[in-house]
């Protein structure tokens, strides 16, 4: 099989990536107190400089946007000098590294409040299951405080701060973490989203935030610099849309008129990827269905082989491919993938939380040595 379409170099606004393998956002729960990166993160992230470009696990815009134990924040001076480390030994690498930022929304607990109050949302419904507190125990959701109108600049503004901080932290840009049941999504999809103002009903209404913010922070850092990463047709957090296909239709053609760095769309197949390895496959193809809509670069992600990567560029559905839990367990994927070797598999057990083993001691193919005959 050739691998050669997925190692043409490609620009993506401000960054020029070598080729088309992309680390996306994989979170580790591994960060120190106070949401501060500690220098295994460095580490960590070195160890997969080789990837086209590296997306940070998603990370946290204020303290009121952290919703899992040990998530790195960036809106806090520790945590950008935490940051720096890691941009630091990735851009030694000769590396590109963009932030994921993060708010959770609904999807996390009064623990996380110094005040203790309750998390917030488009409306007061709760998502199923249990949270996970700031010490691993896991409880059942609260039902969250809806938003006041007169509240969202604040969010707003605290995404265009955390996109700052980014760039001051060294960071090449941001993906706006608009996918997965976090609260730009809860916004978008209206399962989750019953509000009767400018942020709800409508499409264009329950779109607004989302492009807000994305106005917001290419207004700071650049459009060329700001990415935004959505999960059409995605459950996760028990979301639901009564009508996915027109809807996020219009999401990214607006997406499409703003010279973004790049769009990455998360194919359904990949809702249950996060929480099971049995991901239930749908079958709609988020790529093939919204692709022509966004005329700027496009990263697809869920469930990949090398295969189905190289088909869904050679396609035109993509022009780059993430692999998550292969690049977890592979430090040096785009090495193995173009040498057709064999990959290590994917430890479940050490993904989330814990130390450097399943972090930083995934073995990496030895050394090749030129071998040379007398
Ligand atoms: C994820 N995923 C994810 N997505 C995201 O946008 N932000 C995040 O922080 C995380 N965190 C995360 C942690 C872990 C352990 C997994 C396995 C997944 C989803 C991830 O980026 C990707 O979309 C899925 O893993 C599907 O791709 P693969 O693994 O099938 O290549």
């Amino acid at each position: 099989m050739s691998t050669d379409i997925l190692f043409a170099p490609l620009q993506f606004g401000a960054l020029v990536l070598p080729h088309r393998i992309v680390m996306p956002a994989l979170t580790r729960m591994r960060a120190g107190p106070g949401g501060v990166p500690r220098a295994i993160s460095a580490e960590y992230y070195a160890q997969r400089a080789s990837a086209g470009l590296i997306i940070t696990e998603a990370t946290a815009i204020s303290i009121q946007g952290h919703g899992y134990p040990q998530i790195p924040g960036i809106h806090t001076a520790e945590q950008i000098a935490g940051w720096r480390a890691v941009t630091d030994a990735v851009h030694a690498c000769g590396e590109r590294i963009v932030l994921q930022i993060v708010h959770h929304g609904r999807w996390s607990h009064s623990s996380y409040n110094p005040d203790g109050s309750l998390p917030v949302a488009p409306s007061a419904i709760a998502p199923p299951g249990n949270a996970y507190t700031p010490s691993f125990t896991q409880v059942p959701y609260e039902v969250p405080r809806a938003l006041e109108t007169k509240e969202l600049p604040e969010i707003v503004g605290s995404f265009r701060q955390s996109a700052k901080n980014a760039r001051e932290a060294g960071f090449d840009g941001v993906e706006i973490h608009g996918a997965n049941g976090f609260l730009l999504d809860q916004f978008l999809q209206d399962g989750s989203n019953h509000r009767t103002d400018t942020y709800g009903g409508t499409i264009e209404n329950r779109a607004r935030l989302l492009l807000e913010v994305v106005d917001g922070i290419s207004a700071v850092i650049g459009a060329d610099r700001t990415a935004v990463r959505l999960s059409p047709h995605g459950n996760l957090g028990g979301l639901s849309d009564s009508d996915t296909v027109p809807h996020f239709s219009y999401v990214i053609g607006e997406l499409g008129k703003r010279n973004l760095a790049y769009l990455h769309l998360i194919e359904p197949r990949a809702s249950s990827i996060g929480l099971a390895d049995d991901a239930s496959v749908d079958s709609a193809n988020n790529a093939a269905l919204f692709r022509h809509l966004f005329t700027g670069p496009l990263i697809t992600a869920g469930g990949y082989t090398t295969r189905m990567g190289i088909d869904a560029i050679a396609a035109g559905l993509a022009d780059a491919v993430a692999f998550g839990r292969m690049f977890i367990a592979n430090p040096d994927l785009p090495e193995r993938i173009r040498a057709g070797a064999p990959l290590n598999p994917f430890d479940r057990s050490t993904a989330y939380g814990g130390d450097a083993h399943g972090y930083t001691d995934y073995p990496t193919l030895p050394l090749q040595h030129e071998v040379t005959t007398v």
